[in-house]
């Protein structure tokens, strides 16, 4: 179900949350929207999903306009959206099972199919077997599978995810997005995930748009939003995500500087580019650490250097590794 959004606006008093926003979201892909915090994420859902209303513009899905539907309808169209939280919004007073029926429920489905629906749904989350567990007795990843088998219950079009993955560990969190993107492609789902996580960016999402100060600032393939970032939102997200991962296993740092982070886009991989740039220029590449990243399937080569020389000549040499194709940042 593609989603498209015509120049939407929420304003709370003075703060315009959400500022003239205008968006296409393709059906059956992983869109991600990454902003920091009070960048108008979660009031963007919100409008999306049609769980509250804009002041201006107008949301569509699959060409027909839902933000302006009569109540009856809005319920029937809310049906079919699923939604998961950072805090999973589970119930505490009813088991995994209770909890993964209670849309049906809801909706006067049949006892019988329910109980078969759910037994279904613990499996695709891999939780079978799990249906009496009480919620209290669940780690958050095994928390946030129960609140996806309960938003995929009643069969939604579109599962907006914000924040699903921002209260676990890394390793949970990688496989909570496995999970999120398999079940996007069983179900020919469309999944927006809503986060200030880049990683979360980089593992799932094919699409992004970044948002800041309500705002879309930039947006486009994944792999384009890595290799040439156009934004300082976004260049910050990226320089986040590589000091964060020089304590994991994606980037290995040796030794404390470098100024210059250095990202290499698949082709060059076999290239001695360094080598060849320093013998033409009187530069030294010291370097720092590195590692490679694989971005929806293209594989990412990140270099934290220094370049030493004589300051014109430093230049000259970053444009030369420009027009191969590298993407140079300083570090200010
Ligand atoms: N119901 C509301 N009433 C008043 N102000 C609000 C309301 N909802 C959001 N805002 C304001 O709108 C702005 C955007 O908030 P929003 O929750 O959409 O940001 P966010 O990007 O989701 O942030 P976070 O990453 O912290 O969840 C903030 O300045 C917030 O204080
Ligand atoms: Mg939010």
């Amino acid at each position: 179900m593609q989603i498209e959004l015509h120049n939407l606006k929420r304003s709370y008093g003075s703060i315009h949350a959400v500022d003239d926003i205008s968006l296409k979201i393709p059906s059956n892909t992983v869109f991600g929207i990454i902003g920091k915090s009070g960048a108008g994420k979660s009031t963007l859902v919100r409008l999306i999903s049609t769980l509250e209303k804009c002041d201006e513009g107008e949301v569509y899905y699959g060409g027909k306009r839902v933000d302006n539907l009569k109540r009856d309808d809005l319920l029937a169209q809310r049906r079919r959206i699923g939604m998961i939280f950072q805090n999973f919004n589970l119930f505490s007073s009813r088991t995994a099972g209770e909890n993964i029926s209670y849309p049906m429920e809801i909706q006067k489905m049949d006892k019988t199919y329910i109980k078969k629906r759910v037994k279904e749904l613990l499996s695709l989350v891999e939780l079978e077997g799990r249906e009496n567990a009480s919620i209290s007795t669940l780690s958050g990843g095994q928390k946030q599978r129960v609140a996806i088998a309960r938003a995929l219950s009643i069969k939604p079009d579109i599962l907006f995810c914000d924040e699903a993955t921002s209260a676990l560990d890394p390793q949970t969190t990688r496989s909570i997005l496995d999970l999120i993107r398999d079940i996007q492609k069983k179900m020919s789902l469309t999944v927006v995930m809503i986060t200030h996580q880049m990683e979360v960016v980089r593992d799932v999402c094919i699409d992004v748009a970044v948002l800041d100060e309500g705002k879309v600032v930039e947006q486009g393939k994944v792999v384009d939003l890595f290799t040439n970032p156009k934004t300082a939102v976004t260049k910050d997200f990226l320089s986040n995500l590589v000091n964060e991962a020089s304590n994991s296993d994606d980037i290995v740092r040796w030794s404390e500087g470098g100024l210059y982070t250095l990202r290499f886009k698949g082709k060059h991989t076999d290239e001695p580019i360094l080598s060849n740039i320093s013998k033409e220029f009187d530069v030294v590449f010291n370097i720092r650490g590195g590692g490679v990243q694989k971005v929806d399937n293209v594989h990412i080569g990140t270099l934290l250097c220094d370049i030493e020389g004589k300051k014109d000549i430093v230049e000259k040499a970053i444009l030369r590794l420009e027009e191969y194709g590298i993407i140079v940042e300083e570090d200010k």
